[in-house]
């Protein structure tokens, strides 16, 4: 392969900022200082320096972020924080997007990945991935409410949610230290709809007071993931998501 497109992938920029490293003589191929970014090398044979330190060659990242709420699911804001600013500089590519998107206001897994073919396909709608989330509803969540949610709804807009799964969690009754009735709940949904769970919540009268997402097709959130913290996928994760989408 071409040595800016190697450069590229082991995450020293784009191929105009690699072309300037290039420029400045600090690249060196097998021991060479080389500037011609069309040189071939061999991904899995070359010694490729940067600046001295030896560049290995790896084409997709994956990471499994638990989303503290308060950031935006983008590469990019005028206003916010973004996902992808948690990355540390080591991690942190040009190229790396988040899976979806979660609200600013929820928590929870979060994939961060610049594997294009996989993030389009977790998130097409027609392969109905499933989504876990864990949520705190002002109200009663009643069997009612859970056979409205399993015969699919019909959202504010007109808009129909499939049906969904809902599980009651625990019910907050009221009482001198607890002000208002409350109830955790865990819900299955099978496609992605902006703001879909709140919606949900919204088309039976119901508010969500917080919402935190669990799993992703067969992906859970790492439990020993604080809030703000990511680790790297592993082979297995990866897979199980490449079957699921
Ligand atoms: N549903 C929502 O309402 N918000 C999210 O962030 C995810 C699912």
């Amino acid at each position: 392969m071409r040595l800016d497109k190697f450069l590229a992938e082991a995450g020293l920029g784009s191929r105009t900022e690699v072309k300037k490293l290039l420029a400045k003589s600090l690249v060196t191929v097998d021991g060479t200082v080389q500037k011609d970014g069309k040189f071939q090398v061999d991904k899995n044979s070359t010694a490729v320096k940067f600046d001295g330190r030896p560049l290995s060659y790896q084409e997709f990242y994956y990471y499994m972020l638990n989303k503290p709420a308060g950031l935006v699911s983008a590469t990019k804001d005028n206003l916010d924080k973004t996902v992808v600013e948690l990355l540390r500089p080591e991690d942190f590519r040009a190229d790396i997007f988040p899976v979806g998107r979660l609200d600013k206001n929820t928590e929870g897994l979060l994939i961060l990945t610049n594997d294009g073919a996989l993030g389009h396909d977790l998130t097409q709608p027609k392969k109905h991935v499933e989504k876990e989330y864990f949520a705190h509803i002002d109200g009663r969540v009643t069997e009612e409410t859970i056979a409205r949610f399993a015969a699919g709804l019909t959202l504010k807009n007109g808009e129909v949610a499939r049906p969904a799964e809902l599980f009651i969690e625990k019910i907050y009754e009221n009482t001198d230290t607890q002000l208002r009735i409350a109830t955790d709940i865990r819900v299955i949904i099978h496609e992605g709809k902006f703001h879909q769970v709140k919606r949900m919540f919204e088309a039976v009268e119901m508010y969500v007071l917080y919402l935190k997402r669990l799993r992703m097709g067969h992906l859970q959130l790492d439990k020993n993931l604080k809030l703000g913290d990511y680790r790297t996928l592993t082979e297995e994760e990866v897979e199980s998501l490449k079957n699921k989408a």
